[in-house]
């Protein structure tokens, strides 16, 4: 398998890069057992749809190789990790493509340890394809507007991080952004904040940092001051989950910004790998389950001290409740296009894309 920069083999355990200690520290972990694969996912050690989904893939490889291959006892392993997180679809999807792969006539062939290493492997190098080919894609999106502009820096919003600690290895939404910058297109990139985890304040910025893009911080609320000043060309977000529909499951705060960028013509496009689509879902309201999680990540934030040092700070009154959604759903009217590695396609077409 290629080295890629959310995560990499080495021997026959999964390294990874710690994502909840980004941006202060770059920590890595290594992941040898499904227990661990699980516990993971779960903490956010590892995030990100396509991310977790590798994770999810290696997980099942660990349990094959827990077990001795015992099919019987991989399969009860694997309830736990399909659902360490419930809503991209990526983690279902790689957790249920391994199922169908190994148990394909399971006494034929290469041993079943072999094959469930060498499927996970093929499953992030496959990413790594759709990551580079969603950049070739949705680069025209940018150069177009960039020649409107002749040559002015293309303003982009992103919201979350669908970048290289997302999807290996350059994401779905900066892989256009990578890619523009790449083949010198000038680009500035306004970043929200993300609360409450922060995956805009704390790691698209890391990265963007981290490749020389210009790029700027904004609170999550900036977004449609920005988009009435004239200040945002056009916005990528990446997805968790996009269905039959074409609506799009992403990041809580995606919707409202998809509605800022309606109310003033600001072309919105979503970016996202094939292995995204839940062709299976007609309802996202109905249908998905949309993550709750720790009410803690709200009435806590987590940063750097002057002194350097890594504080957890309150910020409501101990009293006070707080209501923690991972994602929302925006409605596929409301989105001009999906950057996919198969093409652009434009809202209301993908409901006809066989899967
Ligand atoms: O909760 P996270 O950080 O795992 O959320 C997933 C995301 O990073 C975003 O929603 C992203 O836009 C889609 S993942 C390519």
């Amino acid at each position: 398998m290629r080295p890629c920069q959310a995560l990499w083999l080495d021997g026959d355990d999964l390294m990874v890069v710690d994502q909840t200690q980004l941006p202060f520290t770059y920590g890595t972990r290594r992941l040898s057992t499904s227990a661990e694969a699980i516990a993971a996912i779960r903490a956010m050690t590892v995030r990100g749809a396509g991310v977790i989904g590798n994770v999810g893939a290696f997980g099942v490889y660990f349990a094959v190789r827990e077990t001795q291959g015992c099919w019987d006892t991989v399969q009860s392993l694997l309830p736990p990790l399909r659902a360490a997180r419930p809503t991209a679809v990526n983690l279902a999807w790689a957790v249920d493509r391994m199922t169908q792969v190994l148990s394909s006539d399971p006494a034929s062939g290469d041993p079943l340890i072999q094959r469930a290493r060498q499927e996970a492997i093929l499953i992030v190098e496959e990413d790594i394809e759709r990551s580079r080919r969603i950049g070739e894609e949705g680069v025209a999106l940018i150069t177009a507007i960039s020649r409107q502009k002749n040559g002015q820096p293309v303003e982009i919003l992103t919201h979350c991080n669908a970048g290289a600690m997302a999807i290996v290895d350059s994401g779905s939404a900066l892989a256009p952004i990578y890619t523009a910058h790449q083949q010198g297109i000038p680009v500035h990139v306004w970043v929200d904040e993300t609360r409450p985890r922060n995956q805009g304040a704390g790691i698209t910025t890391w990265e963007l940092a981290q490749a020389g893009i210009p790029h700027t911080l904004i609170v999550d609320n900036a977004g449609g001051l920005l988009m009435h000043y004239g200040k945002v060309d056009l916005c990528i977000v990446g997805a968790d989950r996009v269905t039959a529909t074409g609506d799009v499951i992403n990041k809580i705060g995606t919707y409202l910004k998809a509605l800022a960028a309606a109310a003033h013509g600001v072309p919105f496009y979503v970016a996202l790998p094939w292995s995204t689509l839940d062709f299976s879902c007609l309802d996202a309201l109905r249908e998905v389950e949309i993550e709750t999680r720790s009410p803690d990540e709200v009435l806590w934030v987590t940063g750097q001290d002057d002194s350097g040092a890594i504080t957890r700070v309150r910020i409501a009154p101990t009293e006070t409740p707080a209501l923690n959604y991972g994602f929302d759903i925006t409605p596929h009217s409301l989105i001009t296009g999906y950057i996919t590695e198969r093409g652009v396609f434009s809202s209301g077409a993908i409901a006809h894309l066989a899967p």
